[in-house]
């Protein structure tokens, strides 16, 4: 059977890593979390004191770059592919609402895109990979085989974050929730290197009112016919 490249781009929490994780499990592929390699850079930035609520020292991060290293490992309790930085599992820290304050800053870095864009291209050279992200199929892989492009209103989202923060114990506020998806919302798709739009080609889910089960069979079945 051809292996083909999946791309989901899409607004923070609209469930692409949870619709991407079941594809890519369906389908026997390999699945690449792009926001987990931003995450972990911004992570980076935090503990060498790069960044905080007052300031972002751009250019120590640039300079830092080489020194960062990410990877992938399967885990098999948990069947999916954890983040590594430097050799340390930062699956966990990498989820925290502070990460998620900064990341979107980091992620405007022309130099940090460049480093990620090649280690993804270079992950998905042999196919058979879906990967989400925000520029997957208007940058990473113009040409993939399927674009999906995910979205759902950012009250809807921000309530389905909320839940999965109290869930892991985190203490967050709803508000605080709903502020930081409407600003990576915007800083995600006005920063001129690769915003975040919908790429050429790319068949839209709003799923403000879908099912998981519903999104999946429907973005299955466009994977099969595209295979
Ligand atoms: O997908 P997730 O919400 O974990 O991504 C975190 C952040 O990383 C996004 O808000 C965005 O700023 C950035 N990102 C990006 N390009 C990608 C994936 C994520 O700019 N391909």
């Amino acid at each position: 059977m051809k292996k083909i490249i999946i791309a989901i781009d899409g607004f923070s929490s609209t469930g692409k890593s949870t619709i991407a994780k079941q594809l890519a499990t369906a389908l026997a592929y390999i699945y690449v979390d792009t926001g987990a390699m931003y995450r972990a850079v911004t992570l980076y930035a935090m503990r060498k004191g790069f960044i905080d609520e007052h300031h972002f020292e751009v250019n120590d991060l640039v300079a830092a770059l080489d020194e960062i290293h990410l990877s992938f490992t399967y885990n098999e309790k948990v069947g999916f592919a954890e983040m590594y930085l430097n050799g340390e599992n930062v699956e966990k820290e990498i989820r925290t609402l502070q990460v998620s304050d900064y990341v979107s800053k980091v992620a405007a870095v022309p130099e940090v895109r460049y480093q990620l864009v090649k280690q993804q291209q270079q992950m998905g050279k042999e196919k058979g990979i879906v990967m989400d992200g925000r520029d997957i199929g208007t940058v990473v892989f113009p040409n993939a085989e399927l674009k999906i492009f995910m979205t759902a209103s950012p009250e809807k989202r921000a309530i389905r974050r909320y839940k999965e923060l109290i869930d892991k114990g985190d203490d967050v506020k709803y508000e605080d929730v709903l502020r930081n998806v409407q600003n990576r919302d915007y800083i995600d798709s006005h920063r001129e290197d690769s915003p975040l739009r919908k790429a050429e080609g790319a068949v839209t889910i709003d799923n403000s009112d879908m099912g998981l089960k519903e999104q999946f069979e429907r973005i299955l079945s466009l994977a099969q016919r595209t295979i």
